[in-house]
């Protein structure tokens, strides 16, 4: 396995959330962001089309070496993974979705589950199926929310129009008479929309994001490699269009701010 720098992409910004959560676990590694600005929203688009972004997003990143690829994007997991991981067999490659499967499971206090996401990844039913085999009682419903991509892309975090979007969205769900004990975050761009959820929610539902069982089960991937040890905890930032944008809204969801010149335009 290479000791390179590990790759993390996303069809923008959001998967600097988990970013976020690698570099909290891992924090030694090296890493490099691939964020496909040009070619965003992914959740509105084809399988195929997706499919095939993915793949030349993946390519740029493995040119830089690479040790590990992940996948930050839940629409691009639920239909790529296994495009990527045929394509690159001496990578590994973890996505976000069965991970965030795996932690409702494991903290959803009934089984009465709710997913958001895309309407691809809602379309395609990773989530769905993964559930299913990992809690077959649990009693799902699922929902697409593609307008919260462009609410968080343009860092509406907490506005009253992403107010209104939320409870257009939730809050029959939310408010109503049979409310799920817990909600999935099933984009990587959600979790900037957590805090406004959890207020119309009221404090009893578990909110779960995919970010830091993502993580552990990177971790583990790399358990023995030198790739999480010997780096400098470098990070490295790549888009397709827009890196001013990308530098100002993605410092928001990375926590930490990111220098323009530090965002290195590509073309895939
Ligand atoms: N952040 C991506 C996800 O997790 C999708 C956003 C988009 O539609 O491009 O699904």
């Amino acid at each position: 396995m290479s000791a390179g720098p590990i790759g993390v992409f996303d069809s923008g910004v959001g998967g600097l959330t988990v970013l976020r959560a690698l570099r909290a676990r891992m924090p030694a590694a090296d890493y490099v962001y691939l964020g496909d600005t040009a070619r965003l929203p992914y959740g509105t688009k084809s399988p195929d089309t997706v499919r095939r972004y993915a793949l030349a997003a993946a390519e740029a990143l493995r040119s830089r070496d690479v040790c590990a690829l992940v996948v930050a994007c839940n629409t691009a997991s639920g239909v790529a993974l296994e495009a990527l991981a045929e394509r690159w067999p001496d990578v590994p490659v973890v996505g976000v979705v069965e991970p965030g499967a795996a932690a409702v499971c494991r903290r959803s206090p009934g089984g009465s589950i709710a997913v958001i996401g895309t309407e691809s990844t809602i379309r395609g039913g990773a989530y769905q199926e993964a559930i299913a085999r990992l809690r077959p009682e649990a009693r799902v419903r699922v929902r697409a929310c593609s307008v919260f991509v462009a609410l968080a892309e343009e860092g509406w975090f907490d506005t009253p129009a992403a107010e209104a979007v939320a409870r257009a969205y939730l809050g029959d769900w939310l408010q109503g008479d049979d409310p799920p004990d817990s909600l999935v975050l099933g984009c990587t761009h959600f979790p900037v929309l957590a805090d406004l959820i959890r207020r119309i929610a009221g404090d009893d539902l578990v909110l779960v994001d995919s970010a830091s069982t993502t993580a552990d089960v990177l971790a583990q991937v790399l358990a023995g490699s030198p790739a999480p040890a010997s780096g400098r905890g470098s990070l490295k930032f790549l888009a397709t269009d827009g890196a001013d944008r990308f530098a100002r809204v993605g410092s928001r969801f990375l926590g930490q701010s990111i220098d323009p010149a530090d965002v290195e335009l590509v073309d895939l």
